[in-house]
């Protein structure tokens, strides 16, 4: 059963963004210089939802802030978690904080994604950095009790940053080298596969995408017609997403990652071209978005 429909999962708006002086409370890192910052930032933990994201001051010395998205959220424990990858100077003075720094924040920002009661059966897609809202809304589905539990697939051409393992939950839909699952959802019974082109054992080669399009290909009319896509990753990725969709007849919301400034609205140095009923229009991506519906973002033809 689903919990009550598009506000089952409640979204951020700006009225509810923090600035806050989050302090680190753990760090771990993976291969591929890839990190997973624990943060307590307790006002931002209580308000964010799947597919929203936080703007962080990585170092007194770089003025402009990166934004992340939140993988996770516990708002008993105050806490979130953001996973990265380095890519320039910002996210490299991130990654050598240590427990009890303190980093200026804002968040949560932006709309999350919306689950839908008519469309129960979701698929949560992630690429690379898009990741991690990925694993917060397979979470916060499971938290939620909402059945299906969806089924999670990740693409990735580095190590995957989390502990891997061979699943016991049965995907008729993959071939049989396509085991490998991500061990923290197994454990709550959530159906995960990986896929990568770099030959990783276990996971599918190939395209995420084209793992995707296995598993809708394996599903009837009239389950078909209760999935939804749900997706987060590099421009290509989305696109192929987008279009997987539009072939299957399938609504899809997608979390884009757009060059940032100011992230609340007031800069438009993140807007995007959409298409709505009344034309083409620019939307911000730090507050109108950063979840879109796809067709909007890439629509068809
Ligand atoms: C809403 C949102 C959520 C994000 N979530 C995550 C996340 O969870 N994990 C993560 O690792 N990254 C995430 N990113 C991307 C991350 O914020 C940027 O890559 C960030 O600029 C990297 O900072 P840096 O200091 O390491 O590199 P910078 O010095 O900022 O950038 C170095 C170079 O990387 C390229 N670049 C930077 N930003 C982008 C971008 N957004 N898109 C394409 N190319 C870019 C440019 O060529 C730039 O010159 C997110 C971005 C947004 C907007
Ligand atoms: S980054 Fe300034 S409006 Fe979005």
């Amino acid at each position: 059963m689903s919990p009550g429909g598009r506000s089952a999962t409640a979204q951020s708006q700006r009225g509810s963004l923090f600035v806050e002086e989050a302090v680190v409370t753990d760090t771990r890192q993976y291969d591929g210089n890839q990190f997973v910052l624990r943060l307590y930032s307790p006002k931002c933990a209580a308000a964010a939802t799947a597919g929203t994201f936080i703007h962080l001051r990585c170092d007194e010395s770089i003025p402009m802030r990166r934004p992340l998205s939140i993988m996770r959220a516990n708002a008993e424990e105050g806490s979130i978690e953001v996973l990265f990858k380095i890519v320039g100077d910002g996210l490299k003075a991130l990654a050598k904080r240590q427990p009890g720094d303190r980093l200026s924040s804002i968040g949560p920002i932006g709309r999350g994604f919306a689950v839908r009661n008519a469309r129960p059966r979701a698929v949560l897609i992630g690429g690379g950095v898009g990741i991690p809202p990925m694993i917060f809304l397979a979470e916060q589905m499971h938290r939620q009790g909402w059945r299906p539990l969806p089924l999670v697939l990740m693409g990735s051409e580095l190590p995957y940053p989390f502990a891997c393992r061979r699943s016991n939950l049965a995907a008729g839909w993959a071939d049989g080298g396509t085991f490998q699952t991500i061990a923290s959802l197994e454990d709550l019974g959530v159906c995960a596969r990986l896929a990568s082109q770099a030959g990783f054992a276990g996971a599918y080669r190939g395209y995420v995408s084209d793992l995707a399009s296995r598993y809708l290909g394996s599903l009837s009319a009239g389950e078909l017609a209760e999935t939804e896509l749900f997706a987060c990753g590099p421009a290509p990725m989305l696109r192929a997403v987008a279009k997987l969709a539009g072939d299957f007849g399938l609504p899809c919301q997608i979390a884009l990652e757009e060059y940032m400034a100011c992230a609340v609205g007031g800069c438009a140095g993140c807007a995007v071209r959409i298409t709505t009923g009344d034309g083409p229009a620019m939307k911000r991506v730090c507050v109108d978005g950063p979840v879109f519906e796809a067709s909007q973002v890439f629509p068809a033809g």
